[in-house]
């Protein structure tokens, strides 16, 4: 197939810039680097000659094609250097002011066929394009970082463009050896949209005192198959970039609730304490390495009480079975008898309103989270409500511990942490459809491979049950009287009428 653009110029030599320069090179083009600092421009070509020098070492690449890369990727001073290409891609600072002005300026200099992009991840496609005389070849093409390990980009359509202009940047990201998926501008567009539900929920949980980061980090770890906690993930990323996303999305979607910022964030911020590149996050790090506090022993305990499960457990079959297989004595009455270990497992209520409203005695009262199968989760969850005796809690930690399976006993909140977290995703996610952002499809593979999910949003909400989710949501809605957990349409019509129907055209 012939390259969609076989002239690129880059704009802006900086951490982006460089690692688009490098894969339109490797996929062909002739590449002009172009930087206000011409010692960007020196230091940004040494940087990817010598990841092709790496390459051709561990005998990833030939050295003809070394060669033919090094040869394709010039450096450009004058702006005039760039009237022959075909495709331009901006990657300059975040500032709208100066990328209008830019684009301005680049549009004297191209042939009126030359296409226009951006490489915002934050600024309006739209609202650059205002000041443009052919906002109909103007798109955003936004990459992740580091640029040839992200193998995802997003294609994302202004008001103005026209779709096949899409279309070519779809196929170039394609012959780039990336994975295109398509965007409505909006803010955020997809990833950084779609990844609002992981810390934002993660940020809401330890502000209630449900448990402390390394907890939360390791529950949605070993329950859900995350490759990081969202504190480690903030600690990474940095607060002095993430905070700034979080409150960008939210005040460009007029403050809707399910993107809300945290306190802790800007604070942690306004004290330096932003993550791992200054040796302090929500961890603290020492020769590189997080300081992780450790977990609380498992208690031993001389008797375990016999169990009784609340008809109204979620999963009940499966929880009775794995109490079976941990050698419990398994109370079968339709009430506790007095020495009883009771245990619920509600999905989205907190274990004190369940106890209540179903007549138990809180003092013996231990909720698990089953929301997701026993067999399919590398840790359990117990929850604990204010009245829960300390033995209760601990024969219930201690009996749940028997196989070797890690444990976690966190304090009581509406619904348990990896409920709460996936329901955001889900319905974040299932928002975005609402929306036609994009198709469910781009969402589940932008998602994966722009955020490293375990699963795309929607196959996690189809793993969990679109109706369990529902009813989490609704529960959460009903203990904290707050919009933020009201689901979005969409997720409603699927809860409502079927589990896998996620990828219909609706
Ligand atoms: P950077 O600060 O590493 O590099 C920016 C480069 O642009 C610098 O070399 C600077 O000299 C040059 N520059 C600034 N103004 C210029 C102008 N008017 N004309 C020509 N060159 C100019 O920035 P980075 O991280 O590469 O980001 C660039 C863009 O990519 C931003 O819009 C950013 O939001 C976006 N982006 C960044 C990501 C990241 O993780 N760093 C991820 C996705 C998008």
């Amino acid at each position: 197939m012939t390259l969609a653009f076989s002239k690129v110029a880059i704009i802006g030599a900086g951490a982006m810039g460089r690692g688009i320069a490098q894969i339109a090179a490797q996929a062909g083009s002739q590449v002009w680097l172009y930087d206000t600092q011409a010692e960007a421009i020196q230091k940004a070509r040494d940087a990817v000659f010598l990841q092709w020098d790496k390459l051709q070492e561990k005998g990833r690449l030939t050295p003809e094609a070394v060669a033919g890369h090094k040869s394709r990727l010039l450096g450009a001073t004058r702006m005039q250097d760039l009237a022959e290409c075909e495709l331009v891609v901006e990657a300059i600072v975040e500032k709208l002011d100066i990328k209008k002005s830019l684009f301005t300026e680049l549009e004297k200099v191209l042939p009126p066929t030359a296409v226009l992009v951006t490489n915002t991840s934050s600024l309006s496609v739209t609202a650059i394009a205002a000041a443009l005389q052919r906002p109909a070849q103007f798109a955003g093409y936004h990459f992740f970082n580091p640029v040839p390990l992200m193998k995802v980009v997003e294609v994302i359509a202004g008001l103005k463009t026209d779709a096949s202009v899409c279309q070519r940047l779809s196929d170039f990201a394609t012959q780039m050896g990336h994975t295109p998926v398509q965007a409505q501008d909006t803010p955020g567009f997809i990833v950084n949209h779609a990844g609002r539900g992981y810390g934002t929920e993660a940020l809401r949980i330890v502000s209630e005192g449900v448990a402390d980061f390394a907890t939360i980090d390791r529950i949605l770890r070993d329950q859900v198959g995350f490759k990081l906690g969202p504190f480690e993930l903030f600690d990474l990323t940095a607060l002095d970039v993430s905070h700034h996303v979080i409150e960008s999305i939210y005040h460009q979607y007029y403050e809707e609730p399910r993107y809300r910022p945290n306190v802790i964030t800007a604070q942690r911020l306004a004290g330096g304490v932003v993550g791992k590149k200054v040796g302090e996050g929500f961890y603290k790090y020492v020769d590189g390495a997080a300081q992780v506090p450790a977990e609380p022993p498992v208690p031993v305990v001389d008797n375990t009480p016999p169990v009784w499960v609340s008809p109204r457990a979620a999963r009940r079959m499966e929880l009775l079975q794995l109490l079976k297989d941990l050698g419990a004595k398994i109370e079968t009455g339709s009430s506790p008898s007095p020495e009883a270990l009771t245990l619920v497992a509600p999905l989205g209520f907190d274990i004190t309103t369940v106890a209540v409203v179903e007549r138990l005695d809180p003092a013996r009262t231990v909720g698990i989270d089953m929301l997701i199968d026993d067999a399919a989760t590398k840790r359990r969850v117990l929850a604990v409500n204010p009245a829960t005796r300390a033995d209760m809690r601990d024969a219930a930690h201690a009996l749940f511990a028997r196989d070797g399976k890690a444990v976690s006993v966190i304090r009581d909140s509406g619904g348990f942490i990896t409920q709460r977290v996936v329901a955001t995703i889900v319905n974040i996610a299932s928002d975005i459809c609402q929306q036609r952002i994009c198709t469910p499809e781009d969402l589940e593979t932008a998602v994966t491979l722009g955020l490293a999910y375990p699963m795309g949003p929607l196959a996690m909400g189809n793993r969990y049950g679109p109706t369990n989710v529902l009813e989490v949501l609704f529960n959460l809605q009903t203990v904290y009287g707050d919009p933020r957990y009201r689901p979005s349409p969409w997720l409603r019509r699927r809860g409502a009428i079927g589990l896998s129907l996620m990828h219909t055209e609706d």
